[in-house]
């Protein structure tokens, strides 16, 4: 497993300029793109349909597609967003009646499966899933918007999950999102996290290479 993934949000993006956006992240060193799906029903926002990471899947066809649905319910746009090219799909347990099904029809569909838990959202939801997840996203931030502030109890959190997925004995990544940024990545690396996604700390840098490349010399550092 490649120990630190970075995946900026392009939530935070020039939607006029999706596809060259894309490169220019992907070329500054991004590992994963991350595609926040927003509905207006499970979160106060709407954003990016399947028709999107479709052409985003065309124009970019190397790029690993993190594909975070904020939707509700979850399970009919599972294999549009599948079928659109998603490489991975994570979904909340409050969007799901069933979440156990829901895991399994994204790995059904050929697409590796992660748990998103907001801040007030118990571990607990993690109990007899363990073995279907590629991958657990605590979120740092309430689901909706980018710009946040990183909430300071998922520190933790993380090292709940941490210990949990030790004890698991299964290579689950374990994912943060919301308010990440140069000054605080390492902090959030120590307490677990391998998987950092950030949205207005790398799109709303002046150069998103040196922005990535200072997130990578701080996790070197924490390591
Ligand atoms: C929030 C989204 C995040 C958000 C992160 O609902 O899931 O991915 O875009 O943005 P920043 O990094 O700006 O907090
Ligand atoms: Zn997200």
């Amino acid at each position: 497993m490649k120990p630190y993934i970075i995946s900026p949000s392009i939530l935070s993006a020039d939607f006029a300029r999706l596809g060259a956006e894309v490169d220019s992240v992907l070329a500054a060193g991004a590992d994963w793109v991350h595609v926040d799906v927003m509905d207006n029903h499970y979160v106060p926002n709407l954003t990016i349909g399947p028709l999107v990471v479709e052409a985003l899947r065309r124009h970019a066809p190397r790029a690993f597609l993190d594909v975070h649905l904020m939707i509700s319910p979850v399970d009919a746009l599972v294999p549009a967003f599948a079928g659109a090219g998603a490489n991975l799909i994570s979904f909340h347990p409050e969007a799901s009646a069933h979440v156990d099904r829901t895991l399994t029809l994204i790995r059904e569909h050929g697409c590796q499966a992660g748990l998103v838990l907001n801040p007030a959202t118990p571990l607990c939801h993690l109990d007899h899933v363990m073995e279907r997840l590629d991958l657990i996203l605590l979120m740092s931030v309430n689901p909706g918007f980018g710009g946040q502030s990183f909430i300071p109890g998922t520190l933790a959190k993380l090292r709940e999950v941490r210990s949990r997925i030790g004890a698991s004995g299964r290579a689950i990544r374990l994912q943060v999102d919301g308010g990440i940024k140069v000054d605080n990545i390492a902090e959030v690396a120590r307490a677990g996290a391998d998987t950092f996604v950030a949205g207005s700390a790398v799109f709303n840098s002046p150069d998103y290479a040196a922005t990535i490349a200072a997130m990578r010399a701080a996790l070197d550092a924490a390591a």
